[in-house]
């Protein structure tokens, strides 16, 4: 009797008769030999069909076969050191559950609008299933991180009565007779949590109406949202450096295979050590100043911005200290120059732009009435947000990491739409 495996199992089962439920990813026939690449989501395998030994009827359904047919293949495990897995099947029996027809992807080149619109059967793909384990890994990854540090897991809620970055980028709902809205970010409600737990991470969707049609931008994208009680900007700053090192260090160690696949220059990646280095909006300005952008103090980066500066580094950069004005009501401002808050920008290497953006939060009840006020957020509205401050305020921090960019960093990708199974761009929702 087969025994039933996967094709990653194969190893323990050399010498043995195994049955792998398979779909044929490709096929070469040379006369009297059919090879079969098999593949079951776990692994690939070659299948060898050998005419002289396998009955006619099993000779027949391997000719028979067309690229995603879904089949079990019977065969004995051989060692095979030639091919990548380090295995072979010699095939004994096919039992053909579908034969496929006209199969939309070929191995031929493909636009990408019709892979987008094939996205569902495109995730088959050897390139994109290696970019969706990295994806599994780099999550494996964070709350590796985070669980092994104290810090809990949390889940801020995904409907929402108000905004956390500003009200342009929104998408609203009705929620019964009331308004609501997609969230945009965790954090304020990470804030609550880090009150009540100390240390605290999110990882969960997050939505914003941005209508920006660009490499790094996604309608839907996930985020990693650590939140620090008694935590100053620095030390937020060290945690970010090791948790980024984290991550890349765990994917070199774990994903080699699909690094290979996605043919990514791995000693870019194995430079990724903290700590990283550290500028402030001030030096960057001045860097950019000299090295021709016309870019005034107190304006905000664009992607040409970040990329120039993050060209002079070979691990990701933190812009710290930007204009008060152009950031989010919640930051601090630095004690000794308000017109700067205490935040940071990790800029990725290599032209990926910025993947966290974190900051010291304000402690101080009356001065968060007033960027309210300034910012025409309802008081109302916040009334629990103030809350935190009145109750036992202290000095905490946080940050955010966009999942997607850290997946395009660091599967080399030209773009944030093959870093998610199933994208929402501008203008896509579909399938
Ligand atoms: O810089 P952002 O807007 O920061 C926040 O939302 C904070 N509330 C986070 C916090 O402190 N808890 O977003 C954080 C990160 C960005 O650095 C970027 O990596 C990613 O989220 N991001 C996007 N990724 C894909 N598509 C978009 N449209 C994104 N917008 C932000
Ligand atoms: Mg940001």
């Amino acid at each position: 009797m087969a025994v039933q495996c996967m094709i990653r199992e194969v190893g323990t089962h050399a010498g043995e008769t195994v049955r792998i439920g398979c779909w044929l990813h490709n096929v070469r026939s040379s006369g009297k030999i059919v090879f079969l690449q098999l593949r079951d989501g776990s692994g690939y395998i070659q299948g060898v069909v050998v005419k002289s030994e396998v009955p006619e009827e099993v000779w027949t359904a391997a000719k028979s076969l067309t690229q995603e047919s879904s089949l079990y293949a019977t065969g004995v495990v051989r060692e095979e050191p030639r091919s990548q897995s380090g295995y072979e099947l010699t095939v004994t029996g096919i039992e053909i559950i579908q034969i496929t027809q006209d199969y939309p992807i070929t191995p031929k080149e493909h636009g990408v609008d019709f892979l987008m619109d094939h996205r569902h059967l495109w995730l088959r793909s050897p390139k994109q299933r290696a970019v969706l384990i990295v994806r599994a890994e780099i999550i494996r990854a964070v709350q590796e991180f985070f669980d092994t540090r104290g810090f809990k897991l949390v889940d801020p809620p995904i409907l929402t009565p108000s905004s956390c970055e500003g009200t342009t980028e929104l998408f609203h709902t009705k929620y019964f007779d009331e308004d609501a809205f997609l969230t945009q970010s965790g954090q304020l409600y990470m804030e609550a949590a880090a009150m009540a737990l100390g240390r605290v991470y999110s990882f969960g969707p997050t939505f914003r109406a941005e209508k920006s049609k660009t490499r790094r931008h996604l309608i839907e994208f996930w985020m990693i949202e650590p939140e620090m009680a008694f935590v100053d900007l620095d030390e937020s700053l060290r945690v970010q450096e090791q948790f980024v090192s984290h991550v890349v260090q765990s994917v070199l160690t774990n994903c080699r295979k699909e690094l290979e696949v996605l043919e990514r220059d791995i000693s870019k990646l194995e430079k990724i050590t903290a700590p990283f280095p550290r500028i402030t909006y001030d030096d960057a300005i001045k860097f950019l100043q000299e090295n021709g952008h016309d870019i005034p103090w107190g304006e905000d980066f664009g992607a040409p911005h970040e990329t120039a500066i993050a060209e002079s580094f070979d691990k990701p950069v933190f812009i710290t200290h930007y204009p008060t004005a152009i950031k989010a009501f919640y930051m601090k401002p630095d004690p000794n120059r308000p017109e700067v808050v205490l935040c940071a920008d990790m800029i990725a290497p290599e032209g990926y732009g910025e993947i966290i953006g974190g900051s010291q939060r304000i402690d101080d009840p009356a001065l968060l009435e007033a960027r309210f006020s300034e910012h025409e957020l309802s008081t109302e509205a916040y009334q629990w947000y103030l809350d935190l401050r009145k109750y036992g305020t202290v000095p905490h921090s946080g940050f955010g990491l966009g999942l997607e960019r850290t997946v395009a960093w660091i599967c080399g990708l030209d773009h944030v739409r093959e870093t998610i199974p199933f994208p929402r761009l501008l203008y896509r929702l579909y399938p």
